[in-house]
């Protein structure tokens, strides 16, 4: 028996290759290596190259593997891009799901743990977020994540293939030995670009909007380390393994940090001055994003291990300032 893990070439799925692998998992990689790197996957694990989109190469791999249960972090995932080229979007993310749940359906394949995000919820009524606060995206990158939601449910009802959701917060960090680690092209995500700054490969690092209503004016996020959101999908499979009923939950530290917290602490790790600049709002940013944890602490046993933000960023830098 085997898990697949679509996207196990990204940064989020090679560090959950690596943990699966760890806790002895046989482990099928299927990536269309668009925005993943080869290079990130484990040796151990089996690789295809390949577009979920593409029944046929599912297909094979369900025929060739025996598949036991199916990770699923292929998607498109920047905000920003999602606001001004929404239908692609829909057709990676959404079209995405559900050629691979058709495929699923197919070769008899129960069991789905699904990378969402805090994207669901849009600006928040309240933080910490619950998972059954109001959900109401604000870009077309959680719209997506969240049609995927309603997918999997209603293939569910029809189906029984069960579910778990993980909806993230800021993944962040990387795994301690720094061999792979948060690397977009072109970058676009808040540390990775920090980083650039010590490491001189830019300038300065732009803020996005310091008029939001915040204590500083800058977007608050919770950064959650990815080795903590490797070890909830190890545990959500655990779970679906148990019989556990399909399910949502937040994956999240509880605290929030502003760009410029997150800048400060970089400056700290590095033992470097970061440049700033402020500039315009990003399009599609929320101005505060903080989960509640306590669901998937309650029913998965889920424990954080990286609670400290500076230690967070200094996985990231550890990886960073070697590639
Ligand atoms: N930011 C800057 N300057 C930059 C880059 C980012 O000020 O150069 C700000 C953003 O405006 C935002 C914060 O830093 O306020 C974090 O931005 P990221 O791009 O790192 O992350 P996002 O919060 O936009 O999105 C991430 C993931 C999504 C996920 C979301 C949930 O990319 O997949 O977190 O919070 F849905």
């Amino acid at each position: 028996m085997a898990i697949l893990i679509c996207g196990g070439a990204g940064y989020i799925g090679s560090h959950n290759v690596v943990n699966f692998i760890n806790k002895g998992e046989n482990v099928v990689v299927v990536d269309n290596l668009q925005s993943g790197h080869k290079e990130a996957v484990h040796p151990d694990a089996k690789f295809y190259e390949g577009d979920i989109r593409d029944a046929q190469i599912l297909d094979k791999i369900f025929t060739e593997n025996k598949i036991d249960a199916v990770i699923h972090f292929a998607a498109d995932i920047v905000v920003s891009e999602s606001v001004i080229n929404p239908l692609k979007y829909f057709n990676n993310n959404v079209y995405g799901m559900q050629i691979l749940l058709g495929a699923m359906v197919k070769h008899g394949i129960d069991k789905i743990i699904f990378s969402s995000t805090a994207a669901v919820y849009g600006e928040p009524e309240r933080v910490p977020i619950f998972e059954d606060d109001r959900t109401a995206p604000n870009n077309p990158y959680g719209e997506t994540k969240f049609m995927m939601e309603k997918i999997m449910k209603w293939v569910n009802l029809a189906h029984g293939i069960r579910y778990i959701s993980l909806r993230y917060f800021n993944a962040s960090g990387c795994i301690e030995d720094g061999s792979i680690g948060e690397r977009h092209n072109p970058e676009t995500h808040l540390i990775p670009l920090i980083l650039q700054v010590p490491n001189g490969k830019r300038d300065h690092i732009t803020i996005y909007g310091d008029d939001y209503p915040t204590p500083d004016g800058t977007c608050i996020r919770d950064y959650i380390h990815v080795m903590d959101l490797a070890d909830a999908h190890y545990l959500a499979l655990k779970y679906l393994r148990g019989g556990g009923e399909s399910n949502i939950f937040n994956l999240g530290n509880g605290k929030g940090f502003s760009v410029k917290e997150m800048i400060v602490a970089a400056e700290k790790v590095t033992g470097q001055k970061i440049k700033t600049v402020i500039g315009k709002r990003r399009g599609g940013d929320s101005a505060r994003l903080i989960a509640s944890g306590e669901k998937a602490r309650k029913i998965l046993g889920w424990s954080p291990k990286f609670t400290d933000i500076e230690e967070i960023i200094r996985t990231a830098w550890n990886y960073h300032s070697k590639h």
